[in-house]
């Protein structure tokens, strides 16, 4: 079987994507991932399988192993990474059950690690963050997906307040996330191409009338939602060309090789 050059990352319920998954235990210079990684099949494609959040919602989302798990699935040879995630929604255009594909994402984490580099001159380029051609390829399997939108990426694990919500819908941003940030950047810096789809699971408590985000309606719009998130995966599969060196790549040709992020992979 060869090795996969393009892996999901996703919430447990995509496990069941793969066509006769198996697992692999991967360790690397930062921990352990979130949880081995499933290798199988998609439309005959090879795909590597890692659950963000671990077995079991192990891991809260200020509590995931980031740089583990990007670093391990580039050292399977993985190069294109497609990223699923819940969002709430900040602006009433988007309700839940809608699909985005963000073009920006605005960082207002606190205290994540969200490098790889520790020396050296090796500023990733992140003007935009998301890489098009993946983005293109999850747009084309998902008609009536929003094309573009701002993903503000908050450190939680706490939903936000009100005046925090309205705060962010004001500028015009309008999902908002806590696991995007650092995956996107970590994923800039090792070369991968990386792209994600928003699912709506919820009105953010600036724009809702009711009594805020609660948990339990935010899982079980996820579930709800989850077969026609995982058909437009797999559809993305299918139309994500192979990798390209002129791609998300590209960058790391004018660093030195001493302090290349991806030194020692
Ligand atoms: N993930 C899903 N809904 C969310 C919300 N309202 N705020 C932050 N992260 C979320």
């Amino acid at each position: 079987m060869s090795s996969p050059t393009l892996a999901v990352i996703g919430g447990s319920g995509f496990y069941s994507f793969l066509d006769e998954p198996r697992e692999v235990e991967v360790d690397t210079p930062y921990g352990a991932p979130s949880a081995p990684l499933a290798l199988g099949s998609v439309g005959g494609r090879e795909v590597a399988f890692l659950p963000r959040h671990g077995a079991g919602h192990a891991f809260p989302p200020h509590r995931i192993n980031y740089r583990a798990n990007l670093w391990a699935l580039a050292s399977l040879g993985v190069r294109q990474v497609l990223a699923p995630c819940a969002v709430g929604g900040l602006q009433e255009t988007t309700p839940p059950g809608a699909l985005v594909v963000p073009d920006q994402l605005v960082d207002r984490t606190s205290g994540r690690v969200q490098t790889f580099v520790e020396s050296g001159a090796a500023h990733a380029p992140f003007a935009d963050p998301y890489c098009p051609t993946l983005r293109s390829a999850l747009l084309d399997a998902a008609p009536g997906a929003v094309d573009g939108g701002t993903m503000v990426v908050i450190e939680g694990p706490r939903f936000s307040t009100r005046a925090e919500s309205r705060s962010y819908a004001a500028q015009g941003w309008s999902l908002v996330n806590m696991t995007g940030h650092p995956e996107a950047v970590l994923a800039r810096e090792l070369g991968l191409c990386y792209a994600t789809v928003a699912l709506v699971t919820d009105l953010d408590a600036g724009v809702e009338t009711g009594g805020g985000v609660d948990q339990a309606a935010v899982f079980a719009s996820f579930a709800a939602h989850l077969e026609r998130l995982k058909g437009v995966l797999a559809d993305a599969v299918a139309r994500a060309p192979l990798p390209a060196a002129d791609g998300c790549v590209a960058w790391l040709d004018a660093v030195d090789p001493r302090h290349r992020p991806d030194r020692g992979l």
